[in-house]
């Protein structure tokens, strides 16, 4: 089909028929709620707040049920995310419902990056989908979806105003998850200073531009409770896992000297509006919130930074093969250059280690050289030595020979001429002091 063919194909009204009997089509809401409950479903909580706060109990109160729970130290180094997921099932639904604990949050002194392990666990989280997203073999129909679709910002009922760490927290948040306010322990404050802090909260909030979730109002069959109950926000919330007897009723209640605070009565507090809201009324909304807007974004950045664009700089759609292949050559490019570089480093090396090899080489030679001479000039002087002293033997054998001589001559001489003896014998005793002013020289 031709390409004007085709756009006037797609801008053509759509004829309204009507059909001549039943076909079924009108089946599909309920294949896919079908499908879906086959399936089941998968809600990640994150809970921020003290330690101590109420959390654990809030959470165990929520669902009915007593999940582990296991008491936090206040001497935590630096805040910890701790995920535990639990298959739970009403009726035929299956939810696998995974609560994350920010264990440690508010206890450090230096309260600056308290907010950082939140936000990496939840990057993490988005991070994780996107690989499995871009996989060749995707198996995202299986997968174990760990993304935060809610965070319960559990705030400290001072009854003043937010603490600075609050705000700072919610607002590194408020881009990532759907971001629930409520006031913990509301028992422990009183009507009035309730409604006081309410408004603060909410004034603080805005005023520091902190979005937090809204209950959405575009679908007829809720957005009237949706939107009443967004005026209640934060909600002010009691946790109890203990039952009271409240007339003949056992109720969910906190018992105290001088009355019972019943957490399902909603003039004591607002556990039902937010049991309501979260589980009942919302959940499809914020696991749908999570994914059409903070993940959207998360992806959109992370693909933006590394390089993927739907348009060129004319304005022209940007297909992904054309990205990878722009990709492809700059990869290649900067491979060819780190080569080169690395090739002309390690020709330098070569060369300056031959240089130095060289130098080296030379100085031994020159040391070589000037050792030889030395021992050679040792070897000149010993030789010398040498012939000096067989000299002197030399002359001392024949001085040697000489007395001798001398000696047997005087012996024959005293024989015959026994009157001569003591004047020969004279002589012969100053004879070696005349050979060695001969000689010149002494021998030793
Ligand atoms: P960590 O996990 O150790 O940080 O604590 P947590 O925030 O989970 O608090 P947890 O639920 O363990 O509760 C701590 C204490 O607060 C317990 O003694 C609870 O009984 C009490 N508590 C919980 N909820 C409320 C509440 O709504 N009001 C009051 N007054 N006390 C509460
Ligand atoms: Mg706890």
């Amino acid at each position: 089909m031709a390409a004007t063919d085709l756009e006037r194909f797609s801008n053509e009204e759509k004829r309204n028929l009507s059909l001549g009997g039943h076909v079924g089509f009108d089946s599909l809401p309920d294949q896919l709620v079908s499908k879906s409950v086959t399936q089941g479903f998968s809600f990640n909580i994150l809970c921020v707040g003290e330690t101590g706060i109420g959390k654990s109990t809030l959470m165990n109160t929520l669902f009915n049920t007593t999940f582990e729970t296991e008491e936090a130290s206040h001497y935590e180094s630096a805040v910890r995310l701790r995920p535990r997921t639990y298959d739970l099932q009403e009726s035929n639904v299956h939810l696998k419902l995974t609560i994350v604990d920010a264990v440690g949050f508010g206890d450090q002194i230096n309260k600056d990056e308290s907010y950082r392990p939140i936000v990496e666990y939840i990057d993490t989280q988005f991070e994780n989908y996107l690989q499995e997203e871009l996989k060749i073999r995707r198996s995202l129909f299986n997968y174990h979806d760990t993304r935060i679709h809610v965070c319960l910002y559990f705030i400290t009922p001072t009854g003043h105003s937010l603490k600075s760490l609050d705000l700072v927290t919610m607002k590194k948040l408020d881009s990532k998850v759907n971001i629930i306010p409520i006031i913990a322990k509301a028992d422990t404050i009183s009507k009035s200073e309730l409604h006081k802090f309410k408004i603060k909260i909410m004034s603080e909030l805005v005023s520091n531009g902190v979005q937090i979730y809204q209950f959405p109002t575009d679908d007829e069959a809720v957005a009237e409770i949706n939107s009443a109950m967004n005026a209640h926000l934060p909600f002010a919330v009691v946790g109890s896992t203990e039952e009271v007897k409240v007339g003949n009723k056992l109720v969910r209640a906190r018992q105290y000297p001088w009355g019972v605070v019943q957490v399902e009565n909603e003039s004591h507090c607002d556990f039902v509006k937010l049991r309501e809201m979260l589980i009942r009324v919302n959940m499809e909304d914020l696991r749908e919130q999570t994914h059409t807007r903070h993940y959207e974004l998360y992806r959109r950045c992370k693909l933006e930074e590394m390089g993927f664009k739907d348009t060129d700089p004319d304005s022209q759609p940007f297909s992904l093969q054309e990205t990878y292949e722009t990709k492809r050559k700059e990869f290649l490019g900067e491979l060819q250059k780190k080569e080169e570089e690395m090739r002309q480093m390690f020709v330098n090396k070569v060369k300056e280690t031959e240089a130095e090899l060289k130098e080296k080489e030379r100085e031994l030679h020159e040391k070589f050289e000037h050792l030889k001479r030395i021992h050679q000039e040792e070897k000149r002087k010993v030789e010398d030595k040498r012939r000096e002293l067989e000299e002197e033997m030399n002359t001392f054998n024949r001085r040697k020979v000489a007395v001798e001589t001398l000696q047997s001559q005087s012996l024959q001489a005293t024989s015959q001429q026994p009157l001569k003896k003591d004047k020969d014998k004279k002589n012969f005793f100053s004879l070696p002091t005349a050979c060695s002013i001969t000689s010149g020289r002494h021998v030793n």
